[in-house]
């Protein structure tokens, strides 16, 4: 069995190559957050696959920053067990995982039906569930794994009326990653990022302003695949279970 490692001293830090010879999964990598972030990651070394529903997107996207594009729908549970096998086949193993894949469906109660409901909670909460027990066999092998699930300052505190299903999807999210940040330990650490607006597609349209942050503005996609960095990286070593937001100064959790 693998032992956990302890964390290279700062005699190995390499400041331009922090995921340098690691082998990493990232979902919902055809646009926004994911895709920035598989770019970034390649940018610091690591060897990448990218998954997405949308095939036409990630292979861009791969194709963009030189990784390795599979396609499911993260609420096909069979199709993720497929996308994973290729995906560890393609790297030769996989040590971290990152879950961005997520959907928003705002309105208020009477707006949003049992279906649509149940479809944030299938991507947002049991989509993530089904890649990580896809990569587990791999991520256990890995010397060091990490886990980063991307959930929202929503999931820590809602901000405002009509997006229940999505806050409620990320408080779960966040729950899980306490819950498997335990189960998984010592070997695996397990985190969430918690952002607040982003401009990407799915929040195209949206007012946004940043008023509500101390920062008084949005993120950038980079600010928030940099604290993902962190967490996927030895600079977190001893960081496991945590709700990280990345929201100007929103919350202060
Ligand atoms: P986006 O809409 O730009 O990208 C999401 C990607 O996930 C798309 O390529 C989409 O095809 C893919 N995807 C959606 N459902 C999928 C499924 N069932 N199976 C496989 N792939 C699927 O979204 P964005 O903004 O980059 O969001 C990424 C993550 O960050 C999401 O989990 C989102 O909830 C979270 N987040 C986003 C914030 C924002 O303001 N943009 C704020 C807080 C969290």
């Amino acid at each position: 069995a693998a032992e956990p490692a302890s964390a290279p001293g700062w005699e190995e830090h390499r400041p331009n190559a922090r995921l340098a010879g690691r082998r990493i999964l990232v979902t919902g990598a055809g646009a926004g957050i994911g895709r920035c972030t598989a770019g970034l990651f390649r940018a610091e070394g690591a060897a990448v696959a990218l998954l997405d529903r949308d095939a036409a997107a990630v292979e861009a996207a791969a194709a963009a920053c030189g990784g390795a594009p599979v396609v499911a729908d993260v609420t096909d549970a069979v199709a993720v067990d497929r996308a994973v096998a290729s995906a560890a086949a393609a790297l030769g193993g996989l040590d971290d995982l990152v879950n961005c894949a997520g959907i928003s469906r705002p309105g208020r109660v009477e707006e949003v039906d049992i279906a649509a409901f149940r479809q944030v909670i299938e991507v947002n909460l049991i989509g993530a569930h089904a890649v990580i027990r896809a990569c587990l066999p791999h991520l256990r092998a890995a010397p060091w794994a990490t886990i980063v699930n991307l959930a929202s300052g929503q999931g820590l505190v809602p901000a405002g009326p009509s997006n229940a299903a999505y806050a409620a999807s990320k408080g779960g999210l966040i729950t899980l990653t306490r819950s498997l940040a335990q189960e998984f330990a010592p070997l695996i650490r397990v985190n969430s990022v918690c952002p607040g607006m982003v401009p990407t597609g799915m929040t195209a349209g949206r007012s946004g302003d940043g008023r509500q942050y101390a920062l008084k503005r949005n993120a950038t996609p980079l600010e928030v695949a940099q604290a993902i960095l962190f967490l996927a990286g030895t600079d977190s070593a001893f960081v496991t279970g945590i709700a990280l937001p990345v929201d100007g100064g929103r919350t202060f959790h």
